[in-house]
């Protein structure tokens, strides 16, 4: 898929087919996050293959917008480390570079994904952080929820003119 054709046309998708998703595409996602731009070239993401259905169920119980995971084949999990030595301010745009690339890398491949934010709500931070044995000082940041799409979306033009300022606002 071209690029520009992938940006246009990626929607969120949260209906999947029960088919599993193999090893091969998901490392081909996590390729795609760990491609992403960050500040300094520091890389501050780790990310959790979850395909356990106990576990993406349990998500879903206690993320109120997280209900897909139930019926979802497998998520990701991006975890950031804020104590990076220069650049410890820009994780959370990092995270979302790679969040972002790791969605197109879905959609290129087939697959319907979407994006389940964590980070900053304090109470689901802390009890993803408990369910995965994260380590006090990573911040569970966010989740993208993976599988065969089992609903159609087409792409739609959100261009707008008047949020566009030449030279000066
Ligand atoms: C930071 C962030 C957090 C999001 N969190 C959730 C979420 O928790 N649950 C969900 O179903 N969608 C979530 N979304 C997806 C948005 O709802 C979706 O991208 C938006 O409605 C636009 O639709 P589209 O992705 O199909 O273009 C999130 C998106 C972003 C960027």
């Amino acid at each position: 898929m071209e690029t520009m054709e992938a940006i246009f046309s990626r929607r969120s998708i949260r209906k999947y087919l029960p088919d599993p998703v193999s090893r091969d595409r998901i490392e081909n996602i996590l390729k795609a996050g760990m491609s992403a731009p960050s500040a300094g070239d520091e890389q501050p993401w780790h990310f959790i293959i979850i395909n356990r259905h106990d576990l993406l169920e349990k998500i879903s119980e206690m993320h109120p917008y997280a209900k897909m995971l139930k019926n979802a084949p497998a998520a990701l999990l991006i975890c950031a480390d804020p104590d990076v030595p220069k650049f410890k301010d820009y994780w959370v745009q990092d995270c979302s570079a790679a969040c972002e690339n790791m969605l197109l890398a879905a959609h290129d491949q087939g697959l319907g994904a979407v994006w389940i934010g964590i980070y900053p709500a304090e109470k689901l931070v802390t009890g993803i952080r408990e369910m995965f044995n994260i380590p006090g000082q990573m911040v569970p940041f966010s989740a993208i929820a993976i599988g065969y799409p089992a609903e159609e979306k087409s792409g739609r033009s959100r261009y707008d003119a008047s949020r566009v300022h030449d030279n000066s606002w």
